[in-house]
């Protein structure tokens, strides 16, 4: 199949990363890269380049020889442009989050449905190597039955002009949590606790409570506002432990055999049981050696081989749309001062997952 051909839109932080992954991608030929700002998409780009730079969408649409766009522009522009781009009948990868809304998000993944174009959001860390790790951990039973998810995720961040730190981080660790967690696995409500204490106007820091539909209760903390980054989630199941530190490259994945047991009620007496029903385990901790392998590249191929397959990718806009359930129920309860919120998943999701 010849190369598909492709226009990256947006040339801010962000977009340049896609031009870079989609440059060395066989599957795509880039054609445009379109900024609204077209100075800003000339000098992403090097003096002698056959791509294309403008500031006009509607020009990057009219292209037949365009057959894809990653888009990359600040969430608020995502409905209008994605929508846009699927009507031209072009498919596309879109950045996290999906939309603004889940009502536009729905709109969306169901105009890709209609259309049988693809509608891949771009929930980069599903690619990395240590997450297909931990969901092939989770899936194959190895670390048994989750009982908790703890996931940390600050570091001094830019402070969005459009979105809070909420929907800005967490999109990632519940992209995550959407791509790991078992089949049927869900959050059903959520309790977000947010500040602003620099008086940015948004929220820069979230602590959030997550209840899964499996009973278990998960905690995303996000916040722009720490000078060290840290990026670790720990996932605890009956039989294993996984703590995944993102900024400890030699030792990324780590597996325990260190836990918590609660022995059977009827090996000990009811004098005893209180005490003795608690059994610590001290077992080894393992270190999978990883692959190391840029996200975006993989982000990209799969991009390119769900069109070509005529299949929906890994993160498909239902995926995307899942996320927006959860940051909107999240932005209900910090409204509310943190009350516990139910996820309401849009009836555009039945049979999503
Ligand atoms: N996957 C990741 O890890 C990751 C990391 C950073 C950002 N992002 C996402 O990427 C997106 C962009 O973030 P950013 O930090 O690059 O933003 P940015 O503000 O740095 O850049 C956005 C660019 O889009 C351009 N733009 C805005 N509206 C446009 C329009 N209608 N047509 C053409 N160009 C337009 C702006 O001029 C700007 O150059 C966001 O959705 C963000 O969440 C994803």
């Amino acid at each position: 199949m010849p190369p598909i051909g492709l226009a990256v839109i947006g040339a801010g932080y962000w977009g340049p990363n896609l031009v870079r992954a989609a440059r060395v991608t066989p599957a795509f030929r880039l054609q445009w890269l379109c900024d609204r700002d077209l100075g800003r998409a000339q000098a992403a780009l090097d003096a002698y380049t056959p791509i294309q730079a403008t500031a006009s969408y509607e020009q990057v649409l009219a292209d037949p020889e365009v057959g894809a766009v990653a888009i990359a522009t600040p969430a608020a522009t995502h409905f209008d442009l994605v929508r846009a781009a699927l009507e031209a009948g072009k498919h596309v990868l879109v950045e996290k989050p999906l939309t603004a809304t889940v009502d536009e998000g729905a709109k969306l993944a169901d105009l890709a449905r209609r259309t049988g174009l693809v509608l891949m959001c771009d929930h980069t860390y599903c690619y990395t190597p240590v997450v297909r790790r931990i969901r092939e951990l989770i899936a194959s039973g190895e670390i048994g039955d989750v009982q908790f998810v703890d996931s940390v995720r600050v570091n001094l961040g830019l402070i969005q002009p459009d979105v809070d730190v909420l929907w800005d981080l967490a999109p990632h660790d519940l992209s995550i949590l959407d791509f790991v967690l078992p089949e049927g696995v869900v959050p059903v409500a959520v309790a977000a606790h947010t500040a602003d204490p620099v008086g940015t106007g948004k929220a820069c820091l979230a602590y959030l409570s997550l209840w899964l539909s499996n009973g278990v209760l998960a905690h995303v903390n996000v916040n722009w506002l720490s000078p060290m980054k840290i990026r670790t989630t720990v996932i605890g199941g009956t039989r294993r432990t996984i703590v995944w530190d993102d900024m400890n490259p030699p030792a990324r994945l780590m597996i325990h055999d260190r836990g918590v047991d609660r022995l059977p009620a009827d090996t000990v007496g009811p004098d005893e049981r209180r005490q003795t029903l608690i059994s610590y385990r001290t077992g080894d901790i393992s270190v999978p050696a990883l692959p190391e392998k840029e996200a975006l590249l993989s982000v990209m191929a799969e991009f390119g081989s769900a069109i070509s397959e005529g299949r929906a990718p890994l993160t498909d806009g239902y995926s995307g749309l899942r996320v927006l359930a959860v940051l909107e129920a999240a932005s209900r309860s910090a409204e509310s001062g943190g009350a516990r919120v139910d996820v309401a998943m849009p009836a555009a999701l039945e049979g999503s997952r």
